[in-house]
């Protein structure tokens, strides 16, 4: 298929359910299952998938991180592309996402386009597990900051994201361990997956959904494929459905 011919800005989605926003989650990973080289995800996709990525997020009230990713790629939800911006705008969105990102220490470097740019909406959703001070240190910084009580702080902050910002659709660009935390708690719709012809090799394992202990068959999550477009670029886009119903075994 020609780069050209895939375009995320086609896509529809589901309603939300009834609780919380409709959840997707979206990574790129080598041909090998690897998510960070170098200490990011620099280098694993191509253009055309930055493009797609930027074109995903259009249909996003929220994009979400971990903290661990944004101390190492920064958490923004900008579109960087007037023609995405306008077509947000044609359908009386504001022009980017909200980002959100979810610490529990609060550890958010200050420099970072998610404090410094106010050309996006942004919050902070921290754990009440975490230092005094926190909070007040965060909120000086201009974002708003949210308490979330630890232990349930995802399903918390969708809810808070769903009830209080009126969003319908919230996009997770990771890190593996806020993803493998709301897919364990049922908190995920859909997976969009670009597969890099790639090899990353090393030592270390950084597959695109973690949790603690070894993998297990019990624990193993059901998808669905809606679609697999493979592009020039030698990436195979793959989006999935989470199912919800009990594999067979
Ligand atoms: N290939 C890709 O598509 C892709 C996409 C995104 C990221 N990445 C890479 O993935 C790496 C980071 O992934 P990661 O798995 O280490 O971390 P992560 O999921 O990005 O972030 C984990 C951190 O998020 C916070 N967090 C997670 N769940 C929370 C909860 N329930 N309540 C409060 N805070 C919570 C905690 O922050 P605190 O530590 O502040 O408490 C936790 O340490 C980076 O290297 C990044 O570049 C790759």
């Amino acid at each position: 298929m020609d780069h050209s011919e895939i375009d995320y800005t086609q896509l529809r989605f589901s309603d939300p359910p009834r609780a919380r926003p409709y959840v997707v989650v979206n990574m790129v990973m080598s041909a090998d299952g690897q998510t960070v080289v170098d200490g990011t995800e620099r280098g694993l996709g191509s253009a055309l998938d930055q493009r797609l990525m930027r074109e995903l997020r259009v249909h996003f009230d929220v994009v979400m991180n971990g903290a661990a990713t944004f101390r190492a790629s920064g958490t923004s939800a900008r579109l960087n592309d007037p023609a995405l911006e306008h077509w947000r705008l044609e359908r009386g969105l504001p022009p980017s996402p909200v980002a959100a990102v979810l610490t529990r220490s609060g550890n958010l470097p200050p420099q970072r386009r998610f404090f410094t740019d106010r050309s996006f909406e942004a919050i902070v959703y921290l754990s009440s597990a975490a230092p005094d001070g926190v909070r007040e240190e965060l909120e000086s910084r201009g974002r708003p900051v949210l308490i979330v009580p630890e232990g349930e702080e995802a399903s918390v902050a969708l809810r808070h994201i769903q009830a209080e910002l009126g969003a319908r659709r919230v996009l997770v660009e990771g890190g593996a361990s806020l993803n493998g935390e709301l897919i364990r708690q049922g908190l995920v719709d859909e997976y969009f997956l670009t597969l890099a012809p790639r090899i990353a090799g090393g030592d270390a394992s950084t597959a695109a959904f973690t949790w603690p202990g070894p993998p297990t068959r019990s624990g193993i999550k059901q998808l669905e494929l809606i679609h697999a477009l493979p592009a020039q670029s030698g990436e195979l886009f793959l989006r999935y459905r989470l199912q919800r119903a009990a594999p067979a075994d």
